[in-house]
């Protein structure tokens, strides 16, 4: 059949693959350990539940705007002042559905075919097939000191009369590496004087660690007139645990969301009108439910740094944010795919494949589930990895025994 080439290019989402290997597996009552999620798995705050709920049983649920409802873009309005220390206006915010949605908006409306988008391997494995969909050039630049934490020279280098924009993802998917404000400052100023987009992905920004705080890329911009290129996105799903509400929003100059606004008008129109509502009440309302997801996920971490680190040749960079953990697993196998499917087939622990973020030896975990799932899914790795371990595993009623090497 004659597909588009585009379409025919772009590869499954590896991660959502996941989920529905581990939900099928879960349904046939195995006992899997899911390290591969990405999403909390806390509640969603109660003033968005009564709020959604609230407009369904009005039964008035109407169109909105295409760019989101005002009461939404006045809630964004007031967290980009508070977390950002920028007033912005109405006409400088589009809600999407999804962040998602944000960032693949916010590429159509900036690139054109053959043009090309910079940004640091690892990444998040959306990037890559959303600038196909634009029929852009990806460009991930590989860290050259084969550090979480890119360098402006890295970036610099892969400039070319094509580059169009660099996307920056900070604190970073898969790694949970939160880049120094002197990089931020160096990338808006470096992109502010070659005339490119700035794409800051800020999702996961206050789910950050060790008393560090959001850092606002506002700051190191020279020319915050509507001839700014700088792209701000963010959203509910992480911070709020609303990954199922979808929505999301980029905050730029009125030019840039007046062209944003018209494809999402074409596309989907505005986001539902029930979640909009749901995500104005989460950022108007009582904000105790992000800092408990922090604090947990923060310990979480620590638990699960602590055991990587009882795992001879894994070597683990303690992430700054988010609610991932990017081991590197080279000392046991140089193939990730492979890895992790052998983890899922033989103890039925759920990773994520490094080189699906562009890094080949690494396997993300999530630190999203319980303490149990943590502890319980490292050990049951280390078992299936580790020469030295017993031969046998149970788990429950379950006796697992080494047939491999
Ligand atoms: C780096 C990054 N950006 C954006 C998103 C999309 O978030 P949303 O659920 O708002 O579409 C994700 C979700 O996994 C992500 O990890």
């Amino acid at each position: 059949m004659n597909l588009s080439l585009i379409g025919k290019s772009i590869s499954e989402s590896v991660t959502l693959k996941l989920n529905e290997t581990a939900a099928i597996l879960r349904a046939k009552g195995e006992p899997v350990i899911h390290l591969g999620g990405g999403e909390p798995k806390s509640r969603a705050p109660l003033d968005a539940i009564v709020a959604a709920a609230g407009l369904i049983n009005s039964g008035e649920v109407r169109y909105t705007p295409a760019d989101g409802t005002p009461a939404l873009k006045q809630a964004i309005i007031r967290y980009t002042e508070e977390f950002y220390g920028r007033k912005v206006e109405p006409e400088n915010v589009i809600a999407s559905g999804g962040a998602k949605q944000s960032i693949m908006v916010a590429l159509q409306a900036i690139l054109n075919p053959q043009e090309e988008v910079i940004f640091p391997a690892p990444y998040w494995v959306s990037y890559p097939e959303m600038a196909k969909m634009v029929g852009a050039v990806p460009v991930p630049v590989p860290p050259e000191d084969g550090s979480f934490y890119p360098r402006l020279e890295d970036i610099e280098r892969y400039v070319t009369s094509y580059t169009k924009a660099v996307i920056i993802n900070s604190p970073n998917n898969p790694t949970g590496a939160m880049y120094p404000e002197q990089f931020i400052a160096e990338i808006v100023e470096f992109c502010e004087e070659r005339g490119l987009f700035p794409i800051m992905d800020d999702i996961y920004h206050r789910l950050v660690f060790d008393g560090k705080r959001p850092i606002s890329c506002y700051k190191f911009s020279k020319d915050l007139s509507d001839n700014s290129k700088l792209i701000v996105i963010n959203g509910v799903s992480k911070q709020y645990a609303m990954t199922g509400f979808r929505i999301g929003w980029a905050v730029a100059s009125k030019r840039i969301i007046s062209v944003m606004t018209n494809i999402q008008s074409h596309q989907t129109s505005g986001p539902s009108a029930v979640m909009q509502v749901a995500a104005a009440a989460a950022l108007n309302g009582i904000q105790s439910s992000v800092e408990s997801l922090r604090m947990t996920l923060e310990n979480n971490r620590n638990v699960m740094v602590e055991r990587l680190r009882a795992f001879d040749g894994v070597k683990t960079v303690v992430p700054d944010g988010t609610f991932y953990c990017f081991p590197d697993f080279r000392a046991y196998s140089k193939d990730s795919t492979k890895l992790s499917k052998f983890l899922l087939d033989k103890v039925r622990v759920v990773t994520v494949p490094g080189v699906e973020f562009g890094m080949e030896g690494f396997l993300r975990l999530s630190t999203c589930g319980t303490i149990k799932d943590i502890t319980e899914g490292i050990d049951r790795i280390k078992w299936a990895l580790d020469p030295n371990a017993p031969n046998e595993l149970f788990i429950g009623e379950r006796k697992l025994v080494r047939d491999w090497a």
